[in-house]
């Protein structure tokens, strides 16, 4: 099982739910069978580490970032990856607009996976304030605790 979480940098959000849900599925034993990565849609920041703003909010809820590179989406991950999970709806359709059309049914919105936040999108930390990081945090460790549930119940 192959999943890829996917925003526009890969340096805050993608990278952040990569930790995040590695993390969870290392602590309930599913570290082996579930591979996980991350990338961006863009490549302005392709070969870096995490924001250190993202790094900083992630490592005080124990989690490392710091050894994290950024890349960027590529053809062969939509063949690779079983999971290949947007932070918005950007992200979404240009993943869609590069996807060959009979595997664009792995690409889905991650936040359709938490259970306790209705918004659909991870919103864009980059630009905002620092409170922002620690806002996206609480909503991807609400999806990743959904997602692994999802791959419980299917696999
Ligand atoms: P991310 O955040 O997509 O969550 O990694 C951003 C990172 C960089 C830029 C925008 C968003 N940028 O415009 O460089």
């Amino acid at each position: 099982m192959k999943v890829l979480f996917v925003c526009l940098g890969n340096i805050c959000r993608s990278p952040t739910a990569e930790g995040v849900f590695r993390k969870l599925v290392e602590s309930e034993n599913l570290g082996g069978p579930i591979f996980v990565d991350s990338a961006g849609t863009h490549a302005y920041h392709i070969g870096q580490p995490p924001d250190p703003r993202a790094q900083a909010a992630a490592a005080r809820r124990g989690i490392d970032l710091s050894g994290l590179r950024g890349r960027q989406a590529t053809l062969e991950d939509f063949h690779e990856f079983d999971y290949v999970l947007a932070m918005d709806r950007e992200n979404y359709e240009y993943l869609r607009s590069i996807c060959p059309h009979a595997l664009t049914y792995k690409i889905r919105l991650f936040m359709e996976f938490a259970p306790d936040y209705p918004n659909d999108e991870v919103p864009d930390p980059y630009f905002g304030g620092i409170n922002g990081f620690d806002r996206v945090l609480d909503m991807i460790e609400d999806a990743a605790g959904g997602l692994v549930a999802e791959i419980r119940r299917r696999y």
